[in-house]
């Protein structure tokens, strides 16, 4: 009990006003685990170099990070090898591929939203036939074009797959096997697309992982009385009740670190909003359980892309690059730090619009939302609460976030 407190203290920066993410420390909270269904193989293609960078899919997708990265751990790298590190790498780990990484000095400013954001640059053109152009590109490092916008974006987790209704932030990726494929020939540099030999081991490796919190620094193991974890997870059928029903069991318990999980679990399945303006969702009074209804998973059940306002001009950090988007029928104009599903669609309507994401593992792998700009999950919520009007009072705020802290 004498870490009563620490939890709350995670988290103190302002995103709209802080260009540099701090990262609370994840150790606080307690640590994450991944079930391995089929085993833990050390020798699949996954953590092999696959192209001509050094780089393997774990470079970018760790087992420590909850299958992702985060700033601090790409700091340590950075750190221990003078910014040689394999993930640092100009094609997708520096502000812009023709940034100068020859010298420790250039190699810090070269991937400095790397290490502060733990975000790589998506390049991707307009699409053919859109309804749409990007008609003026404000890009601070002098490389996006029309041709190839800059996206700086999270690493999704590369588990719990099974429950991903659609791939990457903007769902460009049709199956599976088409991302891997994609990620050998961009992110790893391959000079030709990998065997099926190859593919086929990787993509049956990943959506073998479920990963979730396992033990919390309060709280203790998830899976006491509950259903939290990574096993309750693997057996997780994707069927109704809707919302999350781990912790109900704790709503009574001696811990107040448990108490509050299970309350923050109610508030999450139950407090009612109004969700409005949320591009790709009709309005109507919702919890967060709307949009993340997946029972026990958080995606949602159907492949659902919302605007959330996250890629929105105002709240642009000078560090990356804004476009302004031109609808071609009738002028109208709209300025993004990300078009998104726009750049899957070609649609101007789509402009903004992500993917509902998975929430397990959540407190592994900070910062959050697809361009890491919300360091904490204290942020997240946040986020939230201005957003929809929600007013969640204080200990609300924190219950919630314990219950996010949980998954
Ligand atoms: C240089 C870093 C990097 C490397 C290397 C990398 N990825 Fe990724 N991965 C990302 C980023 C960033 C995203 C999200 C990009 C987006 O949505 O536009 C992503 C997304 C994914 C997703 C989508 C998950 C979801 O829920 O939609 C999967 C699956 C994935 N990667 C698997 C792999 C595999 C397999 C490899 C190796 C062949 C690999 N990645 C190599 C950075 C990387
Ligand atoms: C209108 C649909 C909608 C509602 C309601 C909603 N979310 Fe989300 N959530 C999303 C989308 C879409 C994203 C990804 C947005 C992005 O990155 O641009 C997201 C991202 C997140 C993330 C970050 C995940 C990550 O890996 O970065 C968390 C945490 C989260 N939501 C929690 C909540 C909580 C808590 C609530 C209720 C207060 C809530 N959501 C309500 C749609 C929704």
């Amino acid at each position: 009990m004498g870490m009563l407190g620490m939890v709350l203290v995670v988290g103190c920066t302002d995103p709209e006003h802080d260009a540099d993410v701090v990262e609370p420390d994840a150790a606080v909270v307690g640590t994450g685990d991944t079930v391995f269904t089929t085993g833990q193989d050390p020798t699949n293609p996954f953590f092999q170099v696959l192209g001509t960078n050094d780089r393997t899919c774990a470079s970018c997708h760790d087992v420590a990070s909850g299958w992702s990265v985060t700033p601090a751990a790409l700091q340590a790298r950075f750190d221990a090898s003078s910014g040689l590190d394999p993930v640092f790498r100009t094609v997708d780990g520096a502000t812009s591929p023709a940034a100068d990484d020859t010298s420790l000095a250039a190699r810090r400013t070269a991937y400095a939203l790397l290490l502060s954001r733990g975000v790589f640059r998506i390049g991707l053109p307009v699409p053919d036939g859109a309804d749409f152009a990007v008609s003026a590109i404000d890009d601070p490092y002098g490389y996006a074009s029309v041709d190839e916008l800059s996206l700086y974006r999270r690493p999704l987790p590369s588990t719990n797959l099974r429950f991903a209704r659609t791939l990457m932030w903007d769902g460009r990726e049709p199956t599976l096997a088409s991302q891997a494929t994609d990620a050998t020939l961009g992110h790893a540099q391959a000079m030709r697309a990998p065997a099926e030999a190859i593919v086929g081991p990787i993509v049956a490796f990943e959506s073998s992982l479920y990963t979730a919190q396992a033990v919390d620094a309060e709280a203790g193991d998830l899976a006491d009385g509950a259903t939290g974890g990574p096993a309750a997870l693997a057996t997780q059928p994707a069927t109704v009740p809707r919302g999350f029903t781990l912790y109900g069991t704790w709503a009574t318990s001696d811990n107040a670190r448990r108490r509050a999980i299970a309350h923050g679990e109610q508030l999450f399945n139950g407090r009612r909003f109004q969700i409005r303006g949320a591009i790709g969702l009709p309005d109507q009074e919702g919890t967060c359980a709307t949009c993340h209804d997946a029972p026990n998973v958080g995606a949602h059940t159907t492949p659902l892309f919302v605007n959330l306002g996250i890629a929105d001009a105002a709240r642009r950090q000078p560090t990356v690059p804004l476009y302004t988007v031109t609808q071609l029928a009738d002028g109208r104009t709209t300025r993004t730090t990300d078009p998104g599903l726009a750049l899957t669609t070609g649609k101007f309507a789509d402009v903004g619009r992500f993917k509902v994401p998975t929430l397990r593992g959540l407190a592994m792998r900070p910062p959050y939302f697809h361009d890491g700009s919300a360091a904490a999950l204290d942020d997240v919520v946040r986020l939230y609460d201005r957003r929809f009007g929600i007013r969640l009072s204080p200990p609300d705020q924190r219950d919630l976030v314990a219950f996010l802290q949980a998954l």
